[in-house]
């Protein structure tokens, strides 16, 4: 039986070579979102019926339960939820534009979330259901010059660890995948720069951003293979689906190192942490 994928932001990017790639899959019921229904045409040259398009800002809850709505009118089930839009915003930490800050996190974590709420209660009544969420590798590791879109990506893996395990039992599954630098827009257009005031104490973050700039549309990561990789995940691993799915040598690279160090760490500290504890 086909499965119904569910994307938001299939303007550009991940989403939109998922979507391409779902939308040549028979076996597919795909309902693409974006801001802006005409950045979807590209979908027409595909749709037997089997195409669903739809406008979804993922801070409109409004919209996101029409999308929701729509879906299970159309198709009858959500099987695949793909948390995929997101911005990101480079400035230093001491000089992060609140407004700027805060509406990435409107978008990484609430839209995330909301758009998770509104399809939990259907893959609850299913018993089944998978529920992607695009993190990065910046959900694992900090990054100088990203630290208010490492707070969005730390959110996002936290709260899917935890929800994973409470809908479990209902037959729901989660993945988090965590890309490195892939060509997309979002070092681009989908990412606010703040240049900082005091550049002679900020050397790193000014060198960080210079070697962004300098990268933009040379990211070793290709966005078409991203899909391929989740689509083939889904589709031929789904018993076995990683909870944490990383995707360029740099997320597997920086994952590892990350984790290595921190088990270290915990291992050097277990002693001292435990005798923090009341005897019992
Ligand atoms: N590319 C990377 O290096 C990289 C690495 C790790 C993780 N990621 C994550 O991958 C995800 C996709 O980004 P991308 O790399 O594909 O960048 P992208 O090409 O800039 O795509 C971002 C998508 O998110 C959409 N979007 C932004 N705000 C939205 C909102 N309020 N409601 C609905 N959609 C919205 C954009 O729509 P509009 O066209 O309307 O702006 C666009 O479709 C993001 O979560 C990003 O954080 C990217």
């Amino acid at each position: 039986m086909a499965k119904t994928w569910l994307i938001t932001g299939t303007s550009t990017g991940f989403g939109n070579y998922l979507a391409r790639y779902l939308a040549q899959q028979d076996d597919v019921n795909l309902v693409a979102t974006a801001r802006h229904t005409e950045d979807l045409d590209y979908l027409d040259q595909y749709d037997h019926g089997q195409i669903l398009k739809l406008a979804l800002d993922v801070t409109n809850d409004d919209q996101i339960k029409d999308v929701v709505a729509k879906t299970v009118d159309k198709f009858g089930t959500i099987d695949v939820l793909d948390n995929n839009a997101g911005l990101g915003y480079f400035s230093t930490f001491e000089e992060a534009d609140d407004h700027d800050a805060r509406y990435m996190f409107d978008v990484n974590v609430w839209g995330l979330i909301h758009m998770t709420q509104a399809v939990l209660p259907v893959m609850r009544k299913q018993k089944s259901g998978l529920v992607i969420s695009l993190s990065s590798v910046a959900g694992l590791v900090g990054v100088p010059s990203l630290s208010m879109y490492n707070g969005t990506k730390f959110a996002v893996e936290g709260m899917m660890e935890a929800m994973a395990q409470e809908v479990a039992e209902d037959g729901i599954k989660v993945m988090l995948v965590e890309p490195s630098a892939f060509r997309t827009d979002w070092s681009g257009r989908s990412s606010n720069k703040k240049e900082t005031a005091f550049p002679d104490d900020y050397k790193l973050f000014v060198k960080t951003l210079q070697a962004t700039e300098a990268g933009e549309g040379k990211e070793p990561g290709d966005p078409k293979k991203a899909a391929e990789i989740i689509y083939d995940q889904v589709e031929n691993h789904y018993d076995e689906l990683p909870t944490h799915l990383p995707l360029g040598a740099a997320a597997a690279e920086g994952g590892e190192q990350q984790f290595t160090s921190l088990a270290a760490d915990m291992k050097k500290y277990s002693d001292l942490a435990k005798s923090a504890d009341f005897p019992n």
